[in-house]
């Protein structure tokens, strides 16, 4: 393992106020989203609309890594160029989706376990290979009035400890992503218990399997109530339970944390991050950034439609929504942003 080459990608992925863009939905993901908006559900299209992303001109202003899925990274673009190529080209690193998915735990009804950890070390191997220098996996865990699961907490924080040592020992930078779901109807102090349960778990086996911490980027969900809950906070009490979680549960040493958008509106998604860094930019001991996928992408998704008249402007929607985010980390997003989108072009 090169310790200092790991450190260097892991600070690089949450340098000058950037972050990440996770396009790295499996393919079943993807085609359910293309589905809800009548796009066809084929691999070409899939193709398409990863070129429009990686294609769009200054994305690399904004965002630092882009997270691939498996078939993606074996893409080209329509002239025959290599993704990896562009995105190598674009100033932006890439990075990898390594787990499975999330499958049924024996034993434990209604929880999930994230499976890939068979055969993982070959497949980081030829991702390390092809140019990747980070990856990602996410462990998935529900609340309700009886869950999560002390087994299900275990299972999962167990899994992520085991792909992030195997990640540092190829040199690539692991993301650790135990996403608390936001679907039921829990407040935001069962968010915030249920997540604090889970990151101390994670970090225990972060460290019985000797992962480096100042070499992994933390992908947690913020701390917000659940979806249907009658009450939602303002943002700025989500920013407050949000950081105080973290800054009690993270160790210091941890480079950077970026968050999921978990299906959170991409405009709030900017205001929770915005007031974050805002609020508390002075007292966090490292970056606090964004991974997000669906508060990134959606806007500029419903806009393609899997039409190729509407790339150039499904492409200023997607750079807009990065620059708002990039701004979010600064803590100088405001709704006035939001009527900049032409200006991006
Ligand atoms: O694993 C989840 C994705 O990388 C983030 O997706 O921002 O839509 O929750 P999201």
């Amino acid at each position: 393992m090169n310790e200092q080459a790991l450190i260097a990608t892991a600070r690089a992925m949450v340098a000058d106020d950037k972050g990440l863009l996770a396009m790295d939905e499996s393919n079943g993901t993807c085609n359910k989203r293309f589905a809800a908006l009548g796009i066809p559900q084929t691999v070409d299209q899939r193709r398409s609309y990863r070129e429009l992303i990686i294609t769009t001109p200054d994305l690399g202003k904004y965002i630092s890594g882009l997270i691939l899925y498996d078939e993606t990274i074996r893409q080209q673009k329509k002239d025959g160029t290599p993704f990896i190529k562009v995105i190598l080209n674009a100033g932006i690193i890439p990075g990898i989706k390594v787990d499975i998915g999330s499958k049924d735990l024996a034993g434990h009804p209604g929880e999930k376990v994230t499976e890939g950890l068979d055969g993982l070390r070959d497949r980081i191997k030829e991702y390390a290979l092809m140019g990747v220098r980070f990856a990602k996996w996410r462990g998935v865990i529900c609340t309700d009035d009886s869950l999560p699961s002390r087994g299900c907490i275990a299972a999962n924080a167990q899994a992520l400890a085991r792909y992030a040592a195997l990640c540092q020992e190829a040199g690539l930078v692991p993301i650790v992503e135990p996403e608390l779901l936001m679907d039921g109807d829990h407040t935001i102090h069962q968010c915030s218990d249920v997540t604090e349960e889970t990151l101390r778990a994670v970090f225990k086996e972060l460290y019985l399997q000797n992962v480096m911490l100042e070499g992994i980027i933390l992908k947690p969900n913020m701390i917000l109530p659940g979806l249907t809950f009658k009450v939602q906070e303002s943002v700025d009490d989500v920013a407050d339970a949000t950081i105080k979680c973290l800054l009690r549960n993270v160790p210091a040493a941890v480079p950077g944390i970026a968050f999921l958008s978990g299906g959170q509106a991409a405009e709030l998604a900017s205001s929770r991050l915005n007031a974050m860094n805002l609020r508390f930019k002075s007292r966090l001991p490292c970056g606090v950034a964004f991974s997000f996928a669906r508060a990134i992408q959606q806007p500029a998704l419903e806009i393609w439609k899997g039409d190729e008249a509407n790339v150039l402007e499904a492409q200023r929607a997607l750079l807009h929504r990065a620059m708002c985010n990039a701004a979010a980390r600064r803590g100088e997003y405001n709704a006035d942003l939001e009527s900049c989108v032409q200006s991006n072009s």
